[in-house]
């Protein structure tokens, strides 16, 4: 009978034992798992708190178990977002529908102008006008001295303008081009990119029209992804131009090589923008891998998929990345042109206000694509003038229409409106792939 109970009380010391083994190896295993799942304590402070989000209610908080978090920094850095299997579109020389790589006016690489700071938008107007007279015609160069740059030294391509677009006399287009410009205090930057951005258009051989889209209100924080959806609402609602190919480019870059063609491919976005110079220094400097921003040259169909950009950010910095992620959230891909041709010069200008938040809003980028964008602009902004020369067509718009009604309430230094910074490391989303 004693043995029997000695025998039962052994047994019950290991069930115990054992029990407390498999909860020590539980304990250990959670502190320091054996899988390189990275442990995350989130202290976020919720960029949708600001007024203008259209999705405060419906956030995916907690995070959702299918979503992998990555430190965004890491993901930019190593990640590749160019296609890797494609051919570029080039059609069969065809003289009724001429692609750039065809087009006998290309330089190569070529020296841009520099122009005195006195030359204004109707200089440019005057010049290109009359560049596109009669008295010109059959004639190959027009040296032409102005009283903004002394050295023009433009090859005279006979143009026509012509239902609102400029296009080439001698042949039809491969594609019709639409250039969007964002702007906000970088006037003269505006005019040197107009005046060799059109002699640039031109040895292309492209049918294009160029729209700056300037922002008159807020003064004191931009929103180019603003800027870029209302260019698209506008351009979309004029189908008489019948745009197939959107140029978005800063107005900063001045490309450096004729055989960079400003063509869409129908697959997937083109960034062009793979190496930058500063004026003053000649080195080119590649940036990262992940970077879409500075020219980028897409179909609207990508436009529409991707939702345009988001709506919420505010100041320099972050709209190009998050347009990034929902590239990669739609399984698309950027193609990039050969190395050689992708490369620019910037322009001197102050630097804009960083955004702050723009991790924050990284961070959900993706969860959020197909309710913040190109979906929802109509109701944030108003393009208050158009200015139409041939040139140009100049929108000035009003990005923010809901805070504008207490303008006058408030003072022209009214401070930007901040969320608490989050201590989390910045992160983003990457769906896993249904496994
Ligand atoms: C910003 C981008 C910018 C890039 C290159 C990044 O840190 O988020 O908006 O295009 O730097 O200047």
């Amino acid at each position: 009978m004693l043995l029997r109970k000695l025998v039962l009380l052994k047994r019950s010391i290991f069930r115990l034992l054992f029990i407390i083994i498999i909860l020590l190896i539980a304990v250990i295993i959670s502190i320091y798992p054996p899988f390189s799942v990275q442990r995350v304590t989130l202290d976020y402070t919720s960029p949708f708190s600001r007024r203008d989000s259209p999705q405060v209610t419906s956030l995916p908080f907690p995070i959702p178990k299918n979503y992998l978090l990555i430190p965004y920094k890491e993901f930019v850095l190593r990640t590749s977002i160019a296609c890797r299997m494609f051919k570029f579109e080039y059609p069969q020389k065809n003289p009724l529908a001429l692609h750039p790589k065809y087009s006998k006016y290309l330089n190569g690489t070529f020296r841009f102008v520099i122009p005195s700071k006195k030359i204004s938008y109707d200089d440019i107007e005057q010049f290109y006008t009359d560049l596109s007279s009669p008295k010109y015609e059959n004639q190959e160069f027009v040296p032409t001295h102005t009283s903004f740059a002394s050295d023009l030294t433009f090859k005279n391509v006979p143009y026509v303008y012509k239902n609102g677009m400029w296009q080439p006399i001698e042949v039809r287009s491969f594609q019709r081009t639409a250039i969007l410009v964002p702007l906000q205090g970088r006037d003269y930057n505006a005019k040197v990119f107009l005046l060799n951005l059109h002699a640039f258009f031109r040895r292309q051989l492209l049918t294009y029209k160029i729209f700056i889209i300037e922002q008159i209100y807020p003064q004191n924080k931009f929103n180019k992804g603003r800027l870029y959806n209302t260019a698209f609402n506008y351009i979309r609602n004029r189908s008489s131009l019948n745009i197939t190919c959107y140029v978005l480019h800063d107005v900063d870059l001045i490309p450096d090589d004729d055989s960079n063609y400003y063509t869409c491919e129908t697959k997937n976005p083109k960034h062009t923008t793979s190496r930058i110079r500063q004026l003053i220094k000649a080195q080119y400097v590649k940036y990262y891998e992940f970077l879409i921003g500075g020219v980028l040259i897409l179909t609207y169909d990508h436009y529409k998929a991707l939702n345009g950009f988001s709506n919420l950010y505010w100041g320099w910095g972050g709209e190009d990345d998050d347009l990034a992620l929902r590239v990669v959230q739609q399984r698309m891909c950027i193609i990039r042109p050969p190395a050689e041709a992708a490369i620019y010069s910037a322009l001197p200008h102050q630097r804009g206000q960083r955004n702050s938040q723009r991790f924050d809003l990284l961070t959900w980028s993706t969860i959020r694509m197909h309710t913040d964008g190109l979906s929802n602009i109509e109701n944030l902004t108003n393009i208050e003038e158009i200015k139409v020369l041939t040139t140009v067509t100049h929108l000035k718009v009003n990005v923010d229409v809901i805070n504008d009604a207490g303008r006058s309430k408030r003072t022209s230094s009214a401070p930007l409106e901040r969320t608490k910074t989050t201590t989390l490391e910045t992160l983003f989303l990457l769906k896993k792939k249904d496994t």
